[in-house]
């Protein structure tokens, strides 16, 4: 298809198999526009997201790579991107500058380090199952109170965010996330609460040091600038506080969601024919917690299943495209099917930007998951499941609310 025919992703995230489906008959890697009419490439299949985030010839830094960087400013409608390129950290950086900033936080997520977290997210877990419990008329919403407090919790625990600057935090996340309005006046309205929630942090850090991943970085910063700069280190904090939390959140929603929606498969998880972890896993390949990722870039000229990728040109990453591709999982590609053991979905990325919080997100998961199911056997949604909402975004692919009947 011509580059001029850009099919403009829904800013809402709507429908996005039915979106997927429509990209993929267009061909292996469609040209797309994201909201505010950012001009992108979208690769619908497994294999082409696969070559292409493990190609050392796409990067993820705009400053470097990005044709169309230096236009952003002038574009009102393209500042909403800022917040997601126009920060540094990991995320946004390519070969070397990525493996530095990498090298300072990839020790605290080791499975060793997450091993020693379990204790914690197992009591966090029981106290908020027994405020549940305690709800008065057996309802609740199971995002807001569980899927959304643990992963929370545990992430702001670890960064070391005091409880004064967590809903700030969680308002900015939610902001972030929230791609259906790329108006400038939104995008300025993000960046300001980026410049305040993010140096709050580092100054309650600096005045009361604690145990934590920020004392621990301001410590780096102080002591050698080389290793991290200023903006490095508020960056690094806004990505592993928003990385950290509201995937997870998204992951046990989407989990819990599945699961009530099919009573047969949620028996046979009781009964332990079918593993949580299967369940985890069927969870990320359906129903990704990311289901695309704003950008990489071509740095040279590439060419995939036959499409040239111009250099410079953007990519978006298509995680949910992946997993939801009948060449790679079959015809029945869009049934939630934990039995079919499919635990090479993409959904925590790979190569060198494979998500260094994959096993905290595991072991949050394999413990709410079970925890949920144990304590209230008769759980059930409130609501029809043609009545839940999505998150209103194309990035962030979750429920907005999970309304259920806590005893049936
Ligand atoms: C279900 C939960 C999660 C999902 C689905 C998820 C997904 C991802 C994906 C797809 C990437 C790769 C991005 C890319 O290639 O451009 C990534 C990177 C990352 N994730 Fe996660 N993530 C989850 C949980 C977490 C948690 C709990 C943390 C805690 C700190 C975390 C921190 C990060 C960081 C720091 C990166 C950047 C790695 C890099 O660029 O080198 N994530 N995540």
């Amino acid at each position: 298809m011509n580059v001029t025919d850009r099919i403009a992703l829904d800013p809402f995230g709507a429908d996005i198999p039915a979106e997927i489906a429509r990209l993929r008959e267009l061909g292996p890697i469609v040209p797309v526009e994201l909201p505010g009419g950012i001009p992108a490439w979208a690769p619908t299949r497994y294999d082409t997201l696969k070559q292409l985030i493990l190609d050392p010839r796409v990067s993820k830094d705009p400053r470097l790579h990005w044709r169309l960087w230096a236009e952003v400013g002038d574009r009102p409608a393209w500042h909403w991107i800022l917040g997601w390129v126009g920060v540094v950290n990991m995320l946004s950086t390519y070969g070397e500058d990525h493996a530095r900033l990498r090298r300072l936080v990839a020790p605290s997520f080791t499975h060793r380090r997450t091993e020693a977290m379990r204790p914690r997210v197992t009591a966090i877990t029981e106290e908020l199952l027994d405020a549940l419990d305690a709800s008065p008329d057996g309802t609740a919403d199971l995002r807001a109170a569980y899927a959304h407090a643990l992963p929370m919790r545990m992430i702001c625990d670890l960064v070391g965010v005091p409880e004064e600057l967590r809903d700030a935090f969680a308002r900015l996340i939610a902001a972030l996330m929230d791609t259906s309005d790329p108006s400038p006046e939104r995008a300025a309205a993000v960046q300001q609460q980026l410049g305040t929630v993010l140096p709050a942090l580092i100054a309650h850090k600096r005045k009361l040091p604690g145990d934590d991943l920020t004392t621990e970085l301001i410590r780096v910063r102080d002591e050698d600038g080389d290793r991290l700069s200023d903006d490095e280190l508020l960056h690094m904090m806004l990505l592993i506080v928003g990385a950290g939390f509201e995937t997870t959140v998204n992951l046990i929603g989407n989990a819990v969601v599945a699961l009530l929606r099919d009573p047969a498969q949620l028996a046979a998880v009781r009964a332990g024919t079918i593993g949580w972890d299967a369940v985890v896993d069927e969870t990320l390949r359906v129903h990704p917690s990311i289901a695309s990722l704003p950008l990489r870039f071509a740095v040279t000229d590439l060419t995939v299943d036959g499409v040239t990728v111009p250099a410079g040109d953007a990519i978006v990453t298509t995680y949910a495209a992946a997993g939801l591709d009948p060449e790679r999982y079959g015809p029945d590609v869009a049934a939630f099917d934990a039995a079919r053991g499919a635990d090479d979905h993409l959904a925590f990325g790979i190569g060198v930007h494979r998500c260094v919080g994959a096993p905290l997100a595991r072991v949050e998961a394999l413990t709410a998951l079970p925890a949920l199911f144990d304590r209230f056997p008769d759980l059930r949604l409130a609501v029809d499941p043609g009545e839940l909402r999505q998150v209103s975004s194309f990035v962030v692919y979750g429920w907005r609310e999970i309304p259920v009947l806590l005893r049936g």
